[in-house]
């Protein structure tokens, strides 16, 4: 990297929002160019009131970041000529711990750099592609629910209990599916709240939806085979069948959900991975016709339907609705669901149901791919659920959710009337608002950034993007009820900026 465009890398990677001091991302971030040799020995740095400058930051932190590194050996500096990257780095210090505790992880290195060290085709692909975000809370953080209305009380009195008295079967690996006590608390509850048919022997307990996804398909699936996503879909799993080396066709969908054409019909896909209770991240439901048209298809054709059931719990005005393997008589359905939503991301609890013939292979390769635990949090949380807290919590939830999504409409409605309309609001934990049509969704999610909001361009979610109608997707789920129009109109300045026939 020539010193003509660090300010540029520099300024993509300077996070305000991520709770850091500036100071430190900048010398971590220095630290790492110069010992990948970004930044070659000898390169002079430009100068510090220059970077403040392009950076936007205060010169007393560049001239204080450049000092610490002329004490760590990184640069030198010759009075009246600059500073220059030294000859030798010192090497020890990626991943040192420093004053302030344990080492932070270190900033992924530029991608040209990681693709020529050591990533395989599959990697470096999952890498370019990433979707995931380093803010993980706050307005308006799409997918994440308000931890911090979590019961902890009651789960730190759970937690005392079993830490009380030493439990060995509790702190040793998992016998392939989970615990036993928990797998019985949610064949209860799926088949009342959701409709699923099965017994408790069915379920296989993962650390969320992605690892249930990547088991499915790597037992009913060869590298090469073909799985119907749906276009738009969420990007984490379509990251995770990419790695398995799967071919996704996307299939568009329409208001009846995924709606394959006479074309995708003709080629009956290995697998297929839909979200029919809430079309991800549009919203709609899928229709009965269309429900018993996939089930019929994927019986005549013996394909695999892995049905993402992430946040069905959250419906505003209407009961949960039923799903997809409720209506599955033949056996072709593959459940998955998630604590992630209805308690925390955090936990990573998450669970598969699978067809009765295919259970016990689930819960051997589970036990040989990842080598499970966590018997202890599956122990407390078959209690959590047993005593009730988990329903009364999803109910409490409900409510509270119903009530931020309805401030947030309204505070797009008094910014904009029905200018900007927003669909797919009436259940789960965000809501996507339509942009003009050509507006880049992108830059307007990074306007919003640069005002510490997050939101996600809906372009992202589709196989071509450039082709893809223009959106935001808004979480409401884990804003306070009193943040969320002044976040709404910080977002709103953020539209404006970029599209002026708004501003
Ligand atoms: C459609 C969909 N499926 C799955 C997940 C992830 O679930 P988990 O946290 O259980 O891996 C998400 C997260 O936002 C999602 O939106």
């Amino acid at each position: 990297m020539r010193a003509s465009v660090l300010s540029d890398w520099l300024a993509q990677r300077l996070d305000r929002g991520n709770g850091q001091p500036i100071y430190r991302q900048l010398h971590r971030l220095l630290q790492q160019a110069i010992l990948s040799r970004e930044l070659p020995a000898g390169t002079k740095v430009p100068s510090s009131r220059l970077l403040a400058q392009e950076l936007g930051i205060g010169r007393n932190t560049v001239t204080q970041v450049y000092e610490q590194l002329v004490l760590e050996g990184y640069v030198s500096s010759a009075t009246g000529r600059g500073t220059f990257v030294a000859d030798s780095a010192p090497d020890e210090i990626v991943g040192a711990p420093d004053a302030e505790g344990p080492a932070a992880k270190p900033e992924p290195l530029p991608l040209p750099l990681q693709a020529k060290r050591a990533l395989s085709t599959r990697g470096a692909r999952l890498i370019a592609g990433a979707g995931v975000s380093k803010r993980q809370w706050g307005a308006f953080m799409p997918g994440v629910p308000d931890v911090t209305k979590f019961p902890a009380r009651v789960w730190s009195r759970l937690h005392n209990k079993y830490w009380r008295r030493l439990r060995p079967d509790l702190l040793t690996y998992a016998p392939g599916g989970g615990l036993a006590l928990l797998r019985h608390a949610l064949a209860d509850y799926l088949r009342t709240s959701r409709s699923v048919r099965c017994t408790p022997e069915q379920i296989i307990i993962t650390t969320g939806i992605h690892q249930s996804v990547d088991l499915a398909v790597r037992l009913l699936s060869d590298p090469g085979d073909v799985i119907w996503t749906e276009d738009p879909c969420y990007w984490g799993v379509r990251s995770v069948l990419h790695v398995s080396g799967l071919q996704s066709r996307p299939i568009a969908v329409d208001e009846e959900g995924i709606n394959p054409s006479a074309d995708d019909l003709a080629q009956p896909p290995k697998l297929m991975l839909v979200t029919p209770s809430h079309q991800y991240p549009l919203g709609m439901v899928m229709s009965l016709a269309r429900r018993r048209m996939l089930l019929e298809y994927a019986r005549q054709n013996q394909c695999w339907i892995i049905e993402d059931d992430y946040d069905s719990e959250y419906r505003y005005g209407s009961r949960p609705l039923a799903s997809l393997q409720g209506l599955d008589t033949s056996g072709q359905v593959i459940y998955v669901g998630s604590f992630g939503k209805t308690l925390f991301p955090g936990l990573r609890i998450g669970y598969l149901v699978v067809p009765e013939a295919l259970a016990e292979s689930f819960a051997t390769a589970s036990a040989e791919l990842y080598r499970e635990g966590q018997l202890l949090q599956q122990a407390m949380l078959a209690e959590f659920i047993a005593e009730g807290h988990f329903t009364s919590h999803i109910r409490k939830m409900r409510t509270l959710y119903g009530q931020r999504r309805q401030t947030l409409l309204d505070a797009a409605a008094q910014r904009y009337g029905d200018a900007l309309p927003a669909v797919g609001g009436d259940a789960g934990l965000h809501l996507v608002m339509q942009l003009p049509e050509g507006t880049d969704d992108r830059a307007v999610a990074a306007a919003a950034l640069a005002r510490n909001i997050v939101v996600r361009p809906l372009s992202g979610y589709y196989a071509q993007p450039s082709l893809a109608p223009s959106g935001l997707l808004i979480g409401y789920a884990c804003v306070p009820d009193e943040e969320i129009a002044p976040a709404f109109n910080t977002l709103a300045d953020a539209i404006d900026a970029t599209l002026p026939q708004f501003a």
